[in-house]
């Protein structure tokens, strides 16, 4: 075991932080450390937006689906899918203009382009949460961030060929939470798989939840709405209202993004 892998192994989300800035060495090398991710054909398709106004990290925890904690971190850094850049260094270079010369269908961005642009964005999110780990410095994704679009687009002035793929907040770990118990993990048999993919059973999903299972099973008070934890994660996460919401807002996003011209 290096140094590297007990980092990575003993990390979990941290959602209270101490009260304390980070340092600006300590942002510098956390900030550094996503610029040095890879990015597809290192053209660095994603930007990292800094929330330093306190009213706007208000607004935050609000519209990602009200969670308190993100008015109260430290540092919060939102991580764009950003394929607006280069749209504005091709236009700064004539490139619709050779386009036309040329004969050649200029295209603009589409999924496949958010897709990619999406990978970059997020592998240099978690190198900056590997990065701030290793300071001592915890750290939470927010998903909810591809919620309301419309809002988002307009308290951060994002263009349409920018996405907001994800939202970490950071802040120093309490010491009496420096040694957490680690979230559970699926068995690797359910995750990692050889040549092909593979359904699983009934039997094989007992097992997988086996734990969450006997855990509603015991529960004394039963909700009202669900039979069995399937039914009961269902209605919490995959069905719940703030899925409704990211499903309508990243709809809008990839609409326009699909349908903006340079
Ligand atoms: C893409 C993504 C989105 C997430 N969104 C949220 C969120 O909105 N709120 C939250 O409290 N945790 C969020 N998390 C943290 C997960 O709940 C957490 O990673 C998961 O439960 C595993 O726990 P661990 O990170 O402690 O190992 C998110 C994680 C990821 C990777």
């Amino acid at each position: 075991m290096n140094e590297t892998i007990e980092i990575i192994n003993k990390r979990r989300s941290v959602r209270a932080w101490e009260k304390t800035p980070i340092t600006p060495d300590h942002l510098n090398t956390i900030i550094h450390a996503a610029m040095r991710a890879p990015t597809a054909g290192n053209q660095m398709l994603y930007s990292i937006l800094q929330v330093d106004d306190q009213q706007k990290k208000d607004k935050l925890a609000k519209t990602c689906d009200n969670q308190p904690m993100i008015a109260k971190a430290p540092l919060v850094l939102i991580f764009l899918a950003d394929m607006q850049r280069w749209y504005d260094f091709y236009g700064s270079s004539g490139v619709k203009e050779l386009c036309e010369k040329k004969n050649l269908t200029y295209r603009t961005p589409k999924e496949s382009d958010l897709l990619i642009a999406s990978c970059d964005a997020l592998i240099a999110a978690q190198n900056a949460v590997i990065a701030a780990e290793s300071l001592g410095i915890g750290s939470c994704y927010i998903g909810d961030i591809m919620e309301n679009i419309e809002i988002h687009r307009e308290m951060f002035n994002l263009p349409k060929w920018v996405f907001p793929i994800t939202m970490l907040c950071f802040g120093y770990t309490k010491s009496k939470n420096k040694n957490p118990k680690l979230t559970p993990r699926f068995d690797e048999k359910y995750i990692h798989f050889h040549d092909e993919y593979k359904h699983f059973k009934k039997e094989d999903f007992d097992e997988m939840f086996k734990i969450p299972i006997e855990e509603f099973n015991n529960m004394k008070k039963k909700p009202e709405d669900a039979e069995n934890f399937g039914q009961r994660f269902y209605l919490f996460k995959t069905g719940a209202d703030f899925s409704v919401e990211m499903e309508r807002s990243v709809k809008k996003a990839i609409k326009d993004w699909n349908e903006a011209k340079s």
